[in-house]
């Protein structure tokens, strides 16, 4: 159907209709293919009062036949067909003019115009409408008088009417063309949008990662303030990204702030702005990133950097949605949603008295947790081939048995990204090899967590225990040919604390161990 009510307000159309009422008195009528008019509302502004048709439908069976002529009108252009302008002849015997409108052999409506006498044909139209009046019971003169009134068209009135209605039907042609592209147009950046921001960046299919999504479909879709944590490189701008694409937020802007780079000052002018002289440099006004954010996503990175006076203001963003420029003493209020992350034990920080209790629960309204990479062994493998394919995708290269093996044993401080910055060198070191070796790892990877004390690193005590636990583990478990109770046995715990231990380092038993 075309979209009638736009179509009513396109300027062109009503410019139509204006030059059809001022020229000949006569109105500007759309009906649907069942032959119903659109009457009333905004098409209201089409109608002109043409006195033989208020004569007509001052009575009951005048206004039943008036409400039948579109109808009528299909019924001939079915049975004749043709799609220029034709000519009808009302029940009461006026002239109207139609023009079917089509799209691809589909009728979708008419448009017409009439309710009036051709000079053509005058004394048999007349003759016609006096018997046709009479039988409705209408006296001969109200009738004589109403037809006096009533717009006689010359024959070139009558080509050009024509014409004028036929134009109204291009422009509608035109503008549903147009809407049409515009769908199409609108549906291709939908798609680019939904590409962009579903989580197909975010590579991991673990347990965890399963639990994570599942999270971030709830967290997309409420505009509730999140905490994400979790260690280095563990993708927690990634995800808030994520988080901001798949919500309703998406089209507008999505801000990254880090709150450790820079000094109070200056953090504090780039947040909240500042105005003209509130400084020295300060020049003129300065929007800050909360404006720019309007309507849109903040992510405030590594927030537990934040100073008390900054942790302040954030506050009151979070429970006014206001905040003063530095040097301004006018309140601006800005809609943002904050997103904001941490490697740092926020808690711990509340707990010593750096980081502000209240805002602490303002802003962990939603908490995410990040798995580490050692939490989710088994995406190493995937996470491989996706930096693989994204640093070198032209390129065939794979990693043999043994460095991937290495890969699924190392500890992974730095979490992905250190993953990540493993395969970029990998794939600078081994030039054109397709099978990368595992002479070409970094030391760390290739020693260190069967050896952890020979390292050389500076490694602190709990992350060297842990490392030393878990290859111990992992060479039992190998031992016992992964059978859980020996293994115990042979390491000198329970069963029961054995299996928290593996789940905690990751050490299910896969093929790659
Ligand atoms: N699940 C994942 N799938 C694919 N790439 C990932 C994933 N997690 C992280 N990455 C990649 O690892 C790198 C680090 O991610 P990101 O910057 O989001 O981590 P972060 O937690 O913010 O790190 P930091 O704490 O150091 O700021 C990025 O290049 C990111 O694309
Ligand atoms: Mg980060």
């Amino acid at each position: 159907m075309p979209e009638w009510n736009s179509i009513a307000e396109l300027r062109v159309i009503r410019r139509l209709a204006e030059m059809l009422n001022r020229r000949w008195n006569l109105g500007l009528g759309f009906a649907e293919p069942d032959g119903s008019l659109l009457q009333g509302g905004r098409f209201e502004r089409f109608a002109t009062r043409r006195p033989l048709c208020e004569l007509v439908q001052s009575t009951a069976a005048g206004r039943e036949r008036c409400a039948a002529t579109a109808a009528g009108m299909l019924e001939q252009y079915r049975a004749g067909g043709g799609c220029g302008a034709s000519t009808y002849l009302c029940h009461a015997g006026l002239s109207e003019f139609f023009v079917p409108l089509e799209v691809e052999g589909e009728l979708l409506g008419l448009v017409l115009a009439g309710g009036a006498l051709c000079a053509r044909e005058l004394d048999s139209q007349r003759a016609t409408i006096f018997a046709r009046c009479d039988e409705l019971g209408l006296g001969a003169r109200e009738v004589e008088s109403a037809l006096a009134r009533t717009t006689v068209l010359a024959p070139e009135d009558e080509q050009t009417l024509a014409e004028l209605i036929e134009l109204v039907v291009a422009e509608i042609l035109v503008y549903r063309e147009e809407m049409a592209r515009k769908e199409r147009r609108l549906d291709r950046l939908t798609r680019q949008l939904a590409d962009r921001s579903s989580y197909d960046q975010i590579v991991g299919k673990s347990q965890p990662m399963q639990e994570l999504y599942r999270l971030l479909d709830k967290i997309s879709a409420t505009d509730a303030t999140v905490l994400i944590e979790g260690e280095n490189g563990t993708g927690k701008e990634l995800v808030a990204r994520a988080i901001h694409f798949n919500s309703a937020r998406a089209q507008r802007p999505f801000v990254v702030q880090n709150c450790s780079a820079f000094n109070d000052n200056l953090l504090d002018s780039e947040l909240f702005g500042h105005s003209r002289g509130a400084f020295t440099g300060a020049v003129g006004n300065k929007k800050g990133l909360f404006e720019v954010a309007d309507g849109g996503t903040f992510f405030l990175d590594e927030i537990g950097d934040m100073s008390p006076a900054l942790q302040v203001k954030l506050l009151r963003i979070l429970q006014e949605g206001t905040f003063i420029p530095v040097g301004s003493t006018r309140e601006k209020r800005v809609d943002v949603r904050i997103i904001a992350a941490t490697n740092r034990d926020l808690k711990q920080l509340v707990e010593r008295g750096l980081f502000r209790e209240d805002l602490y629960f303002r802003v962990n309204v939603i908490g995410v947790t990040l798995p580490s990479l050692r939490q989710r062994r088994e995406d190493i493998p995937l996470l491989v081939e996706h930096f693989l394919h994204k640093h070198a995708p032209e390129r065939q290269v794979r990693l043999s048995a043994g460095s991937l093996q290495r890969l699924l044993d190392y500890n992974w401080p730095g979490n992905v990204r250190e993953l990540e910055n493993e395969i970029e060198r990998l794939l600078v070191l081994c030039s054109d090899d397709e099978v990368i070796r595992e002479e070409f790892l970094s030391p760390r990877i290739r020693y260190e967590v069967y050896s952890p004390q020979g390292s050389g690193e500076q490694t602190a005590l709990p992350a060297a225990i842990e490392q030393l636990e878990r290859t111990m583990i992992l060479d039992h478990l190998k031992r016992a040919r992964w059978n859980k109770t020996r293994a115990a046995e042979t390491l000198g715990i329970s069963r029961r604390n054995l299996i928290r231990k593996v789940q905690n380092y990751g050490l299910e038993r896969r093929r790659n161990h």
